[in-house]
Formats: structure tokens, sequence, C-alpha cells
């Protein structure tokens, strides 16, 4: 792409529980990122409790957006583009994000761009992957979403397989809290699992014989919730790792058999593993596994929420000509490839 002068873009993210800015210049290099995370204060609730988490970043967002740009060495008037979250998300969460932006675009006379979270999720595999460039199929894997997409360009998606009920990430952290191993717990499980036998328990992996590339998980939670409440009634003891391992594995499975149903689909050649439970290793071993393919993800740092995706996502939009307005509002339930400007 061919530009007279460096791009900086400074990126807010602010959808959940992490109050987020980065600084990147074109698009792919960060000059910083800084992330507060909530997970503390939601954590004795066992999950985000939304109206705390507005507070939160309503109380550390100027701090976060000052450490970044201090941190990148730039001045708020030397940087080119604000992007921002605007979905899916919290709607009070999103909203500190967004007015900010706001705020910062009116005051210092910069395009706004309004970012799609999820998308966000994808760019995160273009910072770490410098020579990275659609088309591609990926793998969305979050606390909220579990897709699979057709990336066909920067700015151009279509979903080819989606989750029928719960995300993949929501089965950890349900299924961790009702071991009570606390929250999130995705990293929990992850780790336990590794002493323990992922064959030890024969889980349903659902949907597995059909065509299409949709996910379900809920059939999963409850066969596990079920064989935890048949151990307490017949007194037999739980063995935890061996429970997590076993959970795990069915996610794993259900996830590589319909990831290279999309490589088949779509006969890319390139897998891109993004959002939250990309972090899980089972599953990164798992997909190194296929064959013939080359697979990328981000590192741990850009795997759950940060600015810098955002970032470079919102830098991709600028260039294609995707502006907001200071009349752009947040869209809580916004999907993948869909722009409500
Ligand atoms: O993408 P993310 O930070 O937030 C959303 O946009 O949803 O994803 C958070 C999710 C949580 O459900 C968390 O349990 C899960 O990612 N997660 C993991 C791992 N690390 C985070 N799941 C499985 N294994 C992990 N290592
Ligand atoms: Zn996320």
């Amino acid at each position: 792409m061919m530009q007279d002068k460096d791009i900086l873009t400074l990126a807010i993210e602010t959808s959940c529980d992490e109050t987020a800015c980065a600084v990147l210049k074109n698009g792919r290099e960060v000059l910083s990122n800084e992330v507060y995370t909530q997970i503390e204060i939601h954590q004795t609730f066992g999950g985000v409790v939304p109206e705390i988490a507005s507070r939160n970043h309503l109380e550390k967002i100027s701090e976060v957006i000052r450490k970044a740009v201090d941190d990148a060495g730039v001045t708020l008037e030397q940087v080119d583009e604000i992007a921002v979250t605007y979905g899916p998300g919290l709607v009070g969460a999103l909203l500190v994000g967004l007015s900010t932006a706001k705020g910062l675009a009116y005051a210092l006379n910069k395009p706004l761009i309004p970012v799609n979270h999820i998308e966000g999720h994808i760019a995160a595999n273009y910072i770490a992957h410098k020579d990275l460039e659609p088309p591609f199929a990926c793998l969305i894997v979050s606390g909220g979403h579990t897709h699979l997409v057709d990336v066909k360009g920067y700015n151009t998606f279509e979903i080819i397989g989606r989750t029928r009920d719960d995300a993949a990430g929501e089965a950890f952290d349900k299924i961790a809290r009702t071991l009570g191993l606390g929250y999130p717990g995705g990293p929990l499980i992850d780790k336990l699992s590794r002493e323990g036998n992922p064959n030890a328990i024969d889980f349903p992996r659902a949907m597995m014989d059909q065509d299409h590339m949709d996910f379900s998980f809920s059939g999963l939670k409850s066969a596990v919730l079920n064989y935890l409440n048949s151990c307490r009634m017949k007194n037999i003891e739980i063995n935890v790792p061996d429970v997590c391992a076993s959970f795990q594995a069915a996610v794993v499975e259900v996830l590589k058999h319909k990831a290279a149903q999309a490589l088949t689909t779509t006969g890319y050649k390139k897998l891109v593993l993004a959002g939250g439970v990309a972090a899980n290793s089972a599953l990164r071993e798992a997909l190194a596994q296929i064959e013939g393919i080359s697979l990328y993800y981000p590192p741990l740092n850009l795997c759950t929420d940060n600015a810098a995706m955002i970032g470079s996502a919102g830098y991709y939009s600028a260039r294609a000509g995707i502006i907001g307005s200071l009349t752009t509002n947040a869209v809580p339930n916004l999907k993948i490839g869909e722009c409500k400007l």
C-alpha cells in the first residue's frame, strides 16, 4: 500500500472488562499497547457485572489513554485518526470508549473510525504476522463468539459457521465456575488440563457428522454438569484435572474438525486463529496438526481484549474510507461484516 507519510492510529477499546488504548504506526507496528484489566474486580462475582464495568472504564480511561500516548512517544496532535470499538459488547462499557473517542476526534479534528470488536480480534494477526494478507479462513473463539469466517479482504467478511448456542469461551467459563475454579475459566482449565487425562471421560462432540460448519456447546456443558452432579450424588470423588482435560479435548476436537472443513470448503491454505480462546494451548497444538496449511495465531497478549488489534482493524477501515461521525452510536449486537454507522 503506497502512502506519502506514516499514519498514526490511536485506538480505544472498552467493550467488556478491559480498558485499553494503543498507538499504531501504519496499522501493523505497535508503538504502545496499554491494557487495564478489571478481572480482579469481577472475580468476586464470577463474571462481568456490566454496571461495574462501565464505572471502572470511566474512572480509568483518561489515565490509560495518557499512558499509551506517552509510551508511544507521540503527542495527541500527531495522531492521524481515532479508532474505537463500537460493538459488539456491553452497551454501557462501549459508550465510555466511544464517547471518549468522539471527544478526542472532535477536539483534535481527526476522523473517527468505528471498529467491530470481533474484526479487531482477526486483525490482531496482522500485527503478529507482518506478511499475512487476506484471503484466509479464520476461526474466532472468544467469550462471546464462536465463528468460522471467510476473510475475503481487509474489510470483507462472510460468516460460514457459527455457534447455535454457547460460545466456546463461555463454556470454559461456566464449567470453571461449576468446578469452583474462578473467573475467567479458560486459562485455569487450560493449565489444569495439563495434569489430567483427556480420555478419562467421554463427553459428547456435537454436530461432527454434519455438512455445515456450525457449532453447539450447550449439550457438552450439560453433559459435564450432569457428570459432576452424578459423581456428587454417588459420592464418587471428582478428578478435576481429568474433567478439565476431557472437556477441553471435546471442545478442541470439534473446533479442529470444523476448521478443517472450512479450509476444504474455501480452498484456502491459511488458517487464522483469533479471540481469547486462541490462547488455549491444546487448541493451538491440535490445529497445528492439520496438514498442508499455514496456521497463524497472535501472541497471548494480543489474543485477549486489547486496543492494538482495534487500531489495526481501524487502520484498514480508514484506508477503505469507512469513517464514522459524531452521531455514530454503540451497537451491542453488531455482527461480523456488518456496518452500522
Ligand atoms: O476475546 P476475549 O478476551 O473476550 C471476548 O471478546 O469475549 O475472550 C475471553 C475468553 C474467556 O471466555 C476466557 O475464558 C477465554 O477467552 N480464554 C481461554 C484461554 N484464555 C482466555 N479459553 C481457553 N484457554 C485459554 N488459555
Ligand atoms: Zn474480545
